[in-house]
């Protein structure tokens, strides 16, 4: 095969909007309904609304924009495109994929496969009597520390395999008979079921006080510093950026495409999911709070806590059909898990392709399998410690050194002018110098050098989460370490035909 013949060869989306629900289905995901409505009631309500809108437009969508551009322009995954740049910064390309496929795809996958045993209790209320005590007793049933692993619990491992079988068959199928037919089912009927939960749950008595707590603004909470670092993370980590996803899926873009507008849409689209989710989730809880007489601040909880403990209880004391709204309930986490998931397989699968041109089977079947196997340190009876410890030094600290070296990267060494020239050339909404050159090279470094140095501050002060400091530095730190070490080794061997080759370039219409 050519070298042009390989690039020609990419696989593409058959339809526009195949892509935009593909993104969208990567970017809404447990994230959405868990995580944002939880940091709104903990950081001030709908004062948090505040910092949350300027994170989305100074870091959401400028950083949206980039990943797309670049993907389209150098028609490549995350470290082909970042090799296209400089063959010195490929590695942070490799980070991004390694760190997330084999680092925070691997709990979440765990996750995703909870909400599937739960989903199967939703049938006979399995948790009814005592849902606290069920969950971390019966069900994980937690040990009293991070090297206390006990057995592998069976029920989450056979879910985790089905997961991993579903993700696999999906990634292995391609880009349009897979991905694009996957989300093109997943998204709407993930909207719909959204909708039937959150009429449904507005309707309950007691759901206008639970609304009342999550978006009651309270301004005074916008002096505090987390409040801001929240906001920030959570627009990284819900629009999935810095994961080399959206690089990814760009990649197979057709040369005409409207990319600011797309990139627009995929996070106006995410952010209303998210504040819509909310209302379901605070009406329930609401309700809960009047049916039992307390106070809804009594019975809201950490977000894990939420999903997993109080939610299952309210479930439980709605007056009518219960258990088919913990059906629904359960169905809309999995398949916003799944859609999130399949996203990651296919940017970790598609860099390998790229560099080494193996097969698409091949690498989709032996990363699935070693995923399924890395994570079942997750499903020991320590897996919530592990989780926690590695969700907060991957996310906190992997993903936004990774955001901070790609802006680097695209907006000093390539040049954030070039980029932005490429995406007007083929764009009517036009990026502006102004805010997006000044974004890409300026303000998005800056702000994310304040947010970890920040969390730094904190973790000297104490490790995190109260954790001994060697749980913390072997499972957090350590596995920075090693991904990027993979990352550097991987940067290092030849590419199979050169990066630059398969650029768009205006000329080679
Ligand atoms: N954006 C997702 C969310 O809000 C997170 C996510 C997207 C993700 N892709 C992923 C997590 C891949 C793990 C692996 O939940």
């Amino acid at each position: 095969m050519t070298k042009e013949g390989f690039a020609h060869h990419r696989p593409q989306w058959k339809t526009h909007l195949g892509f935009v629900l593909a993104a969208v289905g990567s970017a809404i995901g447990l994230g959405n309904i868990w995580r944002f409505p939880y940091l709104c009631y903990k950081n001030g309500g709908g004062a948090f609304l505040i910092p949350y809108v300027i994170a989305l437009v100074v870091v959401g969508i400028s950083l949206m924009v980039l990943e797309i551009g670049l993907g389209h322009k150098m028609r490549g995954s995350a470290p082909a495109s970042l090799a296209g740049v400089s063959k010195k910064w490929e590695w942070v390309g490799w980070w991004q994929v390694i760190l997330v496929m084999f680092g925070i795809m691997l709990y979440y996958a765990v996750i995703v496969a909870w909400c599937l045993n739960y989903f199967m209790f939703a049938v006979n209320g399995a948790w009814t009597d005592n849902p606290g005590n069920f969950f971390f007793n019966q069900f994980l049933m937690t040990s009293s520390g991070p090297f206390q692993f006990g057995e592998l619990r069976t029920p989450i491992m056979l879910a985790l395999l089905v997961v991993w079988g579903v993700n696999w068959l999906i990634v292995f199928l391609g880009v349009e008979k897979g991905l694009e037919r996957a989300n093109k089912i997943f998204m709407p009927l993930l909207f719909l079921l959204t909708a039937v939960i959150v009429i449904w749950s507005v309707r309950l008595p007691g759901a206008g006080e639970g609304i009342k707590v999550y978006l009651q603004p309270q301004f005074e909470r916008l002096s505090d510093i987390r409040v801001w670092m929240d906001a920030f993370g959570q627009i990284l980590f819900t629009l999935s950026l810095g994961f080399g996803i959206m690089i990814a899926y760009a990649s197979y873009l057709p040369r005409k495409t409207e990319i600011v507008r797309d990139a627009f849409s995929i996070c106006v689209i995410n952010s209303i999911f998210s504040l819509f989710a909310g209302f379901g989730v605070f009406s329930v809880l609401g309700y809960m709070a009047e049916s039992t007489g307390k106070q809804l601040s009594e019975v809201v909880d950490q977000s894990i806590g939420l999903a997993f403990v109080v939610y299952p209880k309210a479930i439980s004391l709605l007056p009518a059909f219960s258990r088919e709204f913990g059906l629904i309930f359960f169905a809309i986490l999995v398949i916003a898990g799944l859609s999130s998931g399949i996203s990651i397989l296919e940017a970790f699968t598609s860099a390998l392709i790229d560099k080494f041109h193996y097969s698409r089977k091949t690498v989709v079947s032996a990363v699935s399998v070693a995923a399924f196997v890395g994570g079942l340190v997750f499903t020991s009876r320590a897996g919530l410690f592990w989780l926690d410890i590695a969700d907060h030094f991957l996310t906190s600290y992997g993903l936004v050194v990774g955001v901070i070296l790609e802006c680097l990267v695209v907006g000093w060494v390539f040049k954030a002018f070039r980029l932005r020239e490429h995406v007007n050339h083929f764009s009517a909404w036009k990026l502006q110098r102004w805010w997006w050159d000044v974004s890409v090279r300026f303000i998005v470094p800056l702000v994310l050098v304040g947010l970890i140095a920040s969390s730094l501050l904190e973790e000297l002060a104490s490790p995190y989460g109260g954790y001994s400091r060697l749980a913390v530095v072997l499972i957090g730190r350590d596995w920075l370490i090693f991904t990027a070490f993979a990352a550097v080794l991987v940067s290092a061997r030849n590419w199979k035909s050169e990066p630059a080759e398969r650029m768009i370039t205006h000329k080679n219409a």
